[in-house]
């Protein structure tokens, strides 16, 4: 069964309206919600003083409904009391602001008392409900780094200088790795090492990118701190937090889902971009690939958010066509953010299944007719999404990119999304994985921008292009080690072998410039060139115009068994992937008209092609072989089929 619900908040409403929900709820076609994300208040008003009473009642008639709960366990917003009684458990940012209760996610990570009142918090609530006949899941928090993604207090920064003893040992391995010759930074005792707070001039980079990564597993921490109480007392029930969507910077994803059962994405696509779908896609192969494994979409709009500065409706059919997206690319739920719409609170204008007109609404017509269709194919659950292409993705790196004094500035997303758009036009399934994981599966990998490499994942690229994978690196790529030191000898230092070549400086543009194709034809670079030496590689394209005339730009290089690429500019990828993936042997899911999106999910015996028409006219597209399309008459296989504007067909085969 594909799951399907919302958030559910139900200390906004009376009995009577509880009442209701559960009617509602059946009619819409709910069998899961995420119950109590924002309850702490609730059914802990003053310190150790618990009212769970009402929480029972909710629990009593989720479960009579036949509805699973995926339980919150309400430590996203501690309530009022906690900050008056503790106010260093207060957030506090780089400029040394302190920030205020009165919102939400009000906590510093790193905050041993928060820590210790969620853990109470969630042990009472976990004993409480173990066995539970509603309890089918746990959420842990809401959104770890939505609003807070690094506290800078002194309990921060003592623990930064823990988290720092524990990776570097000493002082002098300290010292080395964040290269504190430089202006006079040297460490002489640990007290002396702070967060990156505001400072004169750019904060030592080393420091800043361990900062990261210490920010990331301080919100680790508080997860586990959770996940911890609940695999004692209730060791048999999956857990999950739902990742901050579409993709997220403060959280490294590769080191928290080992300790999740199941991953989850919150997904706000904003209506008014048309290639909004693009970059949901790429979140998607991304929250999949962490695992491996079916992902569950936990919160979507139903129509608009509240949070943007223009917030549009999703227009008919468009709340279809996303949840079905998320099925397509391997999620096993579709849940929103929220059942019901406040009518006070800061999200009063947020969509919700339930809107401020109730049950007569176009959002509750089209998200139960949703909630009935998506109960007519439960045999897409655990089904599984196979690549051949493998986008490589890595936080560090991205933390490291996005830093300040480099060349230019280069954003990590932008560059993703450049490199994965023309691969998803073309219906390539693609894989968005770490760069050190196994990559023998794949025909082909991409590197759109690996500006930090640990030396353990340039070998790993190596055995894959030694084994006879074929790799395509563009510019700025394996510059830096772990600590943000550039490596030596000519980048990129770790990959040079590889690619044949040694890029000698760098030519940030800010134009275009012209290229010149080895077989006659010509393009043009953006954003980005080089000085290339090579080593061994040919030059598919040449520099046409400006300095570098005449220079190699794009290359070509047999190394092992393999082929590696290298693009020292930002050529139109279009035609470059179509040619490196031709040369891989990847091929498209299928030939299908622009706009039309194409993913197959396998199960074990039948295999299921998805058809998702983002464009705005309605297409035809022709069917490899006959199949039945679940959603219409799954008796009768057919050869072609049509698809309205925002349309969606599941064919099995
Ligand atoms: C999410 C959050 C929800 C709700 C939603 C609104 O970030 O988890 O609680 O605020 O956004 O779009």
């Amino acid at each position: 069964m594909i799951r399907y619900g919302a958030d559910y908040n139900p200390e906004h409403w009376s009995e009577e309206v509880r009442r209701e929900d559960l009617k509602l709820m059946a009619e819409a076609g709910v069998t899961m919600v995420t119950a109590g994300i924002y309850s702490w208040a609730a059914v802990e008003p003053r310190p150790g003083e618990y009212d769970f009473g009402w929480f029972d009642d909710v629990m009593a008639g989720l479960a009579g409904a036949g509805i699973q709960v995926c339980l919150a366990t309400m430590t996203a917003s501690p309530p009022p009391w906690l900050s008056r009684l503790h106010p260093e458990i207060l957030p506090v940012r780089a400029d040394g602001v302190r920030l205020s209760p009165g919102a939400r996610q009000q906590f510093c990570p790193s905050s041993p008392v928060y820590r210790s009142h969620a853990a109470r918090l969630v042990t009472e609530l976990a004993t409480r409900y173990a066995g539970h006949p509603a309890l089918a899941m746990w959420h842990v928090g809401n959104e770890f780094g939505c609003h807070i993604r690094a506290c800078h207090c002194d309990e921060s920064a003592a623990d930064f200088r823990r988290w720092l003893e524990e990776r570097y040992g000493t002082l002098e391995a300290l010292n080395d790795a964040w290269t504190t010759t430089f202006w006079s930074q040297h460490y002489a005792e640990w007290e002396e090492i702070l967060p990156p707070r505001v400072a004169p001039t750019f904060p030592n980079p080393a420091q800043q990118l361990d900062f990261h990564r210490f920010s990331s597993d301080a919100l680790l921490e508080c997860f586990l701190t959770e996940q911890r109480v609940l695999r004692r007392v209730t060791p048999d029930v999956p857990i999950t937090t739902n990742f901050v969507g579409l993709v997220q910077k403060a959280l490294d994803w590769h080191t928290w889902t080992p300790h999740e059962d199941v991953v989850s994405l919150d997904s706000y696509p904003d209506p008014y971009d048309p290639r909004a779908h693009v970059e949901a896609a790429f979140a998607y192969d991304l929250v999949r690939s962490t695992k491996d494994q079916p992902w569950l979409l936990l919160e979507q709009a139903p129509s608009a958010v509240n949070w943007r500065s223009r917030n549009s409706p999703k227009p008919p059919g468009a709340m279809r066509l996303g949840s079905w997206q998320a099925i397509a690319q391997g999620a096993d739920a579709v849940l929103f953010f929220q059942w019901r719409q406040t009518s006070g609170g800061a999200e009063k204008f947020h969509s919700a299944m339930v809107p401020h007109g109730g049950r007569d609404t176009r959002t509750f017509r089209e998200t139960s007719s949703l909630g009935r269709e998506l109960a007519r194919v439960p045999e897409l659950a655990g089904t599984r999404v196979r690549a051949d292409v493998a986008l490589l993705h890595d936080w560090p790196s991205w933390w490291g990119l996005e830093l300040d004094s480099h060349p230019a500035s280069l954003e990590q997303l932008e560059t993703h999304l450049a490199h994965y758009a023309p691969l998803f036009d073309a219906n390539v399934t693609c894989d968005v994985v770490h760069p050190a994981r196994d990559l023998s599966r794949y025909k082909l990998v991409v590197v759109p921008n690996l500006y930090l490499l640990e030396q353990a994942a340039a070998d790993n690229l190596r055995a894959y292009v030694d084994g006879g994978g074929h790799l395509l690196v563009s510019y700025f790529s394996g510059i830096v080690d772990g600590c943000d030191r550039a490596y030596l000898g000519g980048h990129p230092a770790p990959l040079r072998d590889i690619l044949g070549l040694r890029v000698d400086e760098f030519w940030p543009l800010d134009d275009s410039i012209a290229l010149d194709f080895a077989d006659g034809t010509t393009g043009s670079g953006t954003i980005w060139a080089e000085w290339i030496e090579l080593e061994g590689a040919s030059a598919v394209a040449s520099f046409g115009s400006g300095e570098l005339i005449g220079r190699p730009a794009i290359t070509r290089h047999e190394f092992g068994d393999g082929v590696a690429w290298y693009a020292g500019t930002r050529p139109d990828l279009g035609p470059l992937l179509g040619r490196v993936c031709a040369e891989a042997g990847v091929t498209p899911v299928l030939e299908a008209p622009p706009g039309v999106q194409a993913v197959v999910r396998h199960g074990e015996e039948s295999a299921y092609l998805i058809l998702l028409n983002h464009g705005t006219e309605p297409v035809t597209v022709d069917l490899p072989r006959p199949a039945p399309d679940l959603l219409t008459d799954p008796s009768r296989p057919v050869r072609e089929v049509r698809l309205a504007p925002r349309g969606v067909a599941v064919l099995k085969g």
